[in-house]
């Protein structure tokens, strides 16, 4: 497949690439997950000793400063596990993440599935430090620890059908609750995107956070990062990812079509049918600080949305 790709400056995030390396030999199977990618993650100690995610990080010419960590993995959405913030941190440490195996179908050109340590072997791991905006008007500064979307899309090889990706979150009432007790949601939870926003460098994949595994609440073991959209594109504990020819409709959207959109990017100019989107309140600080267009990645990603009347949702 051949896409044209951008260069994305490196102003907008520091990298750490790195292949991840397994000795010879190791036994990868006998291993759970989580443990490889905190070998993984323990072995790069030293490059990610200078990335303090509690420090100040530049972006886009502004000084940014890291969530708390203790926040950002207690202040969540995960409705799987109920509506309140604290409902994940408290309910989600049963889900088992290991083993995990990711079903990639649809228009590629061989259906398969990988599981999760397998797919580690195969990617680049790099920590990048986003602003994470959610539709209800609160954000927070997140260093996730992950891979770019675009490899696994390359592992993948969609055919010249392929327009949208799906992603979709493991469907085990008995692991989230909400999915058997009540129908909140469509559930499972369907995300999608369009092909080249999923090619977009700045879109990941994270599998950590604060240089760790991600925790539960926070989408484990494999979870999308697209910093310029709201928090709910941002699917949690995905294991089918699906290659469309047209474009399906996502679980938000199915829900309240009038209030979120299938794009679902950050745009102060619009606002939520009940509230405004000019303004957000940083979790862990004082006060509210005024919305980006696009979450600050406009000049990365805008020409995306070239044409579009951006007064409607799409
Ligand atoms: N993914 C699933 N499967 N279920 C959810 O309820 N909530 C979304 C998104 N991904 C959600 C999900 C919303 S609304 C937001 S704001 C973010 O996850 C929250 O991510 P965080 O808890 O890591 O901050």
């Amino acid at each position: 497949m051949k896409q044209d790709l951008e260069i994305t400056p490196e102003k907008f995030f520091k990298v750490r690439r790195r292949f991840l390396k397994l000795g010879a030999g190791t036994l990868v199977s006998a291993l759970m997950a989580d443990n490889l990618l905190a070998a993984v993650l323990k072995e790069q100690e030293l490059e990610f000793k200078e990335m303090n995610a509690q420090e100040a990080f530049a972006l886009n010419g502004e000084l940014l400063e890291a969530t708390k960590e203790e926040i950002a993995t207690s202040y969540n959405n995960f409705y799987e596990f109920g509506f309140f913030k604290t409902d994940p941190k408290n309910k989600a440490h049963s889900l088992k993440t290991s083993p995990w195996d990711i079903r990639i179908e649809g228009e590629i050109e061989e259906p398969f599935s990988i599981s999760y340590t397998d797919l580690l072997s195969k990617v680049h791991l790099v920590e990048r430090v986003y602003r994470f905006r959610c539709v209800e008007a609160w954000s927070m500064v997140i260093p996730w620890v992950g891979f770019e979307l675009r490899e696994l899309i390359e592992l993948a090889r969609p055919n010249a059908n392929a327009k949208y990706v799906r992603f979709t979150t493991l469907y085990d009432p008995k692991q989230f609750p909400m999915q058997g007790i009540m129908q909140l949601l469509d559930f499972p939870y369907k995300e999608v995107l369009r092909l080249d926003e999923a090619m977009h460098p700045l879109t990941l994949l994270a599998v950590g956070m604060y240089k760790k595994p991600l925790p539960p609440q926070n989408g484990a073991p494999l979870r999308l990062v697209v910093p310029w959209k709201y928090g709910y594109k941002s699917i949690k504990s995905i294991n089918k990812i699906e290659f469309l020819k047209d474009k399906p409709i996502s679980t938000w959207e199915a829900e309240n079509p009038k209030e979120y959109g299938f794009y679902g990017n950050v745009d102060p100019e619009v606002s939520h049918p009940r509230w405004s989107q000019k303004s957000e309140r940083v979790i862990g600080k004082r006060g509210q600080i005024a919305t980006l267009y696009l979450n600050g990645y406009a000049s990365e990603v805008e020409h995306f949305y070239q044409g579009l009347d951006r007064t409607k949702l799409y």
